[in-house]
C-alpha cells in the first residue's frame, strides 16, 4: 500500500518505519527541512533504540523516503497518517493548530479517494473536525474517510511497542473503511478493536489517564508508607499479585513526566470540564503528581540541615525516564531548579540526555560518568532509574563523597545494603520501614 505519514516525531517516524518494514511504500513528511535532511543522511532526530537500523534498512530497500513536499506525498498515497504534535496550551487544552494545518494541506492535495488516519493524541471530536476542514477546503469533490487509530508506544521501547502492541484500536465511520486499516496491521497478528471514531479517541485518553492514576495511587500509598514505617515495594508487590490489579505502572517515585501523561491527563480534565463533569479523581491524580517532587525536595532540605546553600549536589539521571534523551516534563528540571534557587552547586550526569539539558541549565557542571557526579558531593540524588546506576560500585561512591548521603527518587537501591555500606539513605515510601535483613 502507498502510505504517507505526516510528522516525523516519535509516533510518525516509528509508524512510518514499521509500515515500510511490513512491505508498504512509505513517504514520511516533515515541514522542517533540517529534519528531513538529517533523516535523508540517516541521522535520527530522536534517540530510540533500534530506530536508526530500521530506517537504514528500509531506506536502502527503497520502501521508505523523506520529503518536505506534503502535496505530492499526499497525492501519491491511499492512506494518510496524521502524526503531528498536539502540545499543551497554558489552559491545559492541546494545541490543535498543527492538526488543523495538516487537514487543510490534505484538503488541497485530495486528488482521489483516501483514508485519513489520525494517530496524534487528540480530544474527542477531532475526527469530525478534520472531516469538516477537509470538506470545506477540498478543491475537487473527491471522497475520503477519517479514521482514529491512536498510538500506544512508549519512548525507549517504541519499536517493540509498535510491532507487538497489546491492542490495535481502529475507530472508523463504517466497517469497510475499518477493514482497509485492519489490513495494514494484519501482519502483526495482534488483538484489534474496531469501534466508532469518538470511542477510539476516548480509549487513548482514558488509557493514559488510568496509567497516570495508577502511578499517583502508588505514590500516595508511598507517602503513607513513609509515615507509618511500611515498605511500599512490598506493599505494591502484594497488591500486584492480585490479577485484577496487576503490578505494572505502580512504581512509586518522583511521579510521571514526559510528553504524554501530564499533557493528556490535563486535556481529559478539560474535556470533562467543558462537558459539565467535574472529574475530581483525575484532578487529584494531577495534584499528587505535582506534589511528589516538592515533598522530595522538602525531605532533602530537612536532611541537609534546612538549606542547600553552599552544598554540592550530584544528580544522576536527567531524562524524564530511562532509554530516552527526552527532557519534556522531566522531574530533573524541577529538582535542579529548586537546588539552584536555594544556592546549591549541581553536578549532573545522564548517559544520553546531557546535550538536551545544557540549554535548560547552562550554569551547572555535566560530568562524564556517575562517579564524577558523586565525587566530593554533599549528597547524591537519583532522578532517573537508568540501569547503569543500579550497578555502580557503591563503596567507591561512598569513599569519594564529602558526605555519604543519598536521596533515591526511584527506589533503585537496597536500603539495607546501602546503610551497611555507611550511607544515610532516603528513598520514596520505604525510608522509615523496618526492612528485613535476613
Ligand atoms: C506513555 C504510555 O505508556 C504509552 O502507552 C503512550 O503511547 C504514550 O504515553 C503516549 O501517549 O504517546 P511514555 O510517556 O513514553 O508512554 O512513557 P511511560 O513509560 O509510560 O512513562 C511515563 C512516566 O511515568 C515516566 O515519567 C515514568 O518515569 C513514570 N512512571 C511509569 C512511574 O513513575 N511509575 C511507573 O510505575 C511507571
Amino acid at each position: 500500500m502507498n502510505i504517507c505519514v505526516i510528522g516525523t516525531g516519535y509516533v510518525g517516524l516509528v509508524t512510518g518505519c514499521v509500515f515500510s518494514d511490513l512491505g508498504n511504500d512509505v513517504i514520511c513528511v516533515d515541514k522542517n527541512p533540517e529534519k528531513v535532511a538529517m533523516l535523508r543522511r540517516g541521522e535520527m532526530p530522536i534517540y530510540e533504540p533500534g530506530l536508526e537500523e530500521l530506517v537504514k534498512r528500509n531506506v536502502d530497500d527503497k520502501r521508505l523516503s523523506f520529503t518536505e513536499d506534503v502535496a505530492s506525498a499526499v497525492e501519491n498515497s491511499e492512506v494518510v497518517f496524521i502524526c503531528v504534535g498536539t502540545p499543551p496550551l497554558p489552559s491545559g487544552d492541546p494545541d490543535m493548530s498543527f492538526i488543523q494545518e495538516c487537514a487543510k494541506t490534505i484538503a488541497a492535495s485530495l486528488n482521489r479517494y483516501k483514508v485519513i488516519v489520525n494517530k496524534s493524541t487528540v480530544p474527542v471530536g477531532t475526527g469530525d473536525m478534520v472531516r469538516e476542514i477537509i470538506e470545506t477546503n477540498r478543491r475537487r469533490p473527491v471522497d475520503f474517510d477519517v479514521v482514529s487509530n491512536p498510538e500506544f508506544l512508549r519512548e525507549g521501547s517504541a519499536i517493540k511497542d509498535t510491532l507487538e502492541p497489546d491492542r490495535i484500536v481502529i475507530g472508523a465511520p463504517n466497517k469497510l473503511v475499518a477493514m482497509k486499516i485492519l489490513e495494514l496491521y494484519a501482519p502483526l497478528e495482534r488483538p484489534m478493536i474496531i469501534t466508532d471514531v469518538a470511542s477510539a479517541e476516548m480509549i487513548k485518553y482514558a488509557s493514559n489517564a488510568f496509567l497516570a492514576t495508577k502511578i499517583s495511587f502508588a505514590n500516595s500509598i508511598a507517602n503513607i508508607c513513609d509515615a507509618v514505617g511500611a515498605d511500599v515495594i512490598q506493599v505494591i508487590k502484594g497488591m500486584g499479585m492480585d490479577q485484577r490489579i496487576g503490578s505494572a505502572f505502580l512504581n512509586a517515585g518522583l511521579g510521571y513526566g514526559g510528553s504524554c501523561f501530564p499533557k493528556d491527563s490535563s486535556a481529559l480534565l478539560r474535556t470533562a470540564e467543558k462537558n459539565g463533569f467535574d472529574f475530581a479523581l483525575l484532578r487529584a491524580v494531577i495534584e499528587v503528581n505535582k506534589d511528589m517532587p516538592i515533598r522530595f525536595i522538602d525531605r532533602m532540605r530537612t536532611a541537609m540541615d534546612g538549606s542547600f546553600k553552599g552544598k554540592t549536589i550530584g544528580v544522576l539521571g536527567l531524562a524524564f525516564k530511562p532509554n530516552t534523551d527526552d527532557m519534556r516534563d522531566a522531574k530533573s528540571v524541577e529538582i535542579i531548579a529548586s537546588l539552584l534557587a536555594d544556592g546549591a552547586t549541581v553536578k549532573a550526569y545522564d548517559p544520553i540526555a546531557i546535550e538536551n539539558t545544557r540549554p535548560i541549565f547552562p550554569q551547572i557542571t555535566y560530568t562524564k560518568n556517575a562517579y564524577d557526579a558523586a565525587e566530593g558531593a554533599d549528597a547524591l540524588v537519583i532522578v532517573t532509574e537508568w540501569n547503569e546506576f543500579k550497578l555502580l560500585n557503591m563503596e567507591k561512591i561512598h569513599d569519594s563523597m564529602a558526605k555519604p548521603l543519598i536521596f533515591d527518587g526511584r527506589n533503585i537501591y537496597d536500603p539495607v545494603k546501602l546503610r551497611r555500606t555507611g550511607f544515610e539513605y532516603h528513598c520514596v515510601g520505604r525510608t522509615t520501614a523496618q526492612l528485613l535483613t535476613r
